[in-house]
């Protein structure tokens, strides 16, 4: 969380840790899953839930800008509030290497090198996707407004939207034949 406010994710404040407590700021009541369900439940979605979702998306992409994976993306892990959408629940996050550059990058891939990050953060997008589409009504539409503005805006868009799509037929496989 503190590495996340560092890289500017509006994460609530920390005043505190011991061995096994945390005193941090109350960043309010309502989370991002009870706001889209306050909504109308319409197709297309209202334009208020676009900006939830824009919001959400560009907080996620600050997240893995600051080479981390959240572990548990579900709209009940951000907190809403008119002016900033406020990720918790860090419990299951991890940090990944940080983002090399092209040139470094391709010739580590040459080397045989893997792309954990680009992987990870396809899969912290898809764990998202599922709770979704399980969750909300109108999931689906909601999914393509998050994986637009992810490709769209981040840095490394292109090449995790594109993971994505290998992370889902590995899911879909895994559906057909266990
Ligand atoms: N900083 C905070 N400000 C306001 N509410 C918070 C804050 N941190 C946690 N909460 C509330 O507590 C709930 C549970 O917190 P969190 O998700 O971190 O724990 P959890 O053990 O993973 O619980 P869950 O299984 O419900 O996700 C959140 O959904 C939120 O309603
Ligand atoms: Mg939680």
């Amino acid at each position: 969380m503190v590495r996340c406010r560092r890289g500017g994710v509006r994460c609530p404040v920390i005043y505190d840790v011991g061995e096994d407590w945390i005193v941090m700021e109350d960043v309010g009541r309502v989370s991002v899953k009870d706001y889209l369900k306050s909504l109308p439940q319409t197709s297309p979605l209202p334009s208020s839930a676009i900006t939830c979702l824009l919001s959400l998306t560009n907080s996620i992409i600050s997240i893995h800008s600051s080479s981390c994976i959240h572990g548990d993306l579900t709209t009940s892990n951000f907190m809403y509030n008119p002016t900033s959408i406020i990720p918790l629940d860090f419990g299951l996050s991890t940090i990944c290497a940080p983002n090399m550059g092209e040139k470094k990058r391709k010739n580590n891939e040459m080397n045989g090198g893997n792309n954990n990050r680009i992987e990870s953060f396809a899969v912290d997008l898809y764990v998202l996707e599922r709770s979704i589409i399980s969750t909300h009504e109108n999931g689906e539409e909601m999914v393509k407004v998050i994986v637009n503005e992810y490709k769209e805006k981040s840095r490394e868009g292109d090449r995790v939207v594109q993971k994505l799509g290998e992370v889902r037929a590995r899911g879909r496989k895994r559906e057909c034949f266990g």
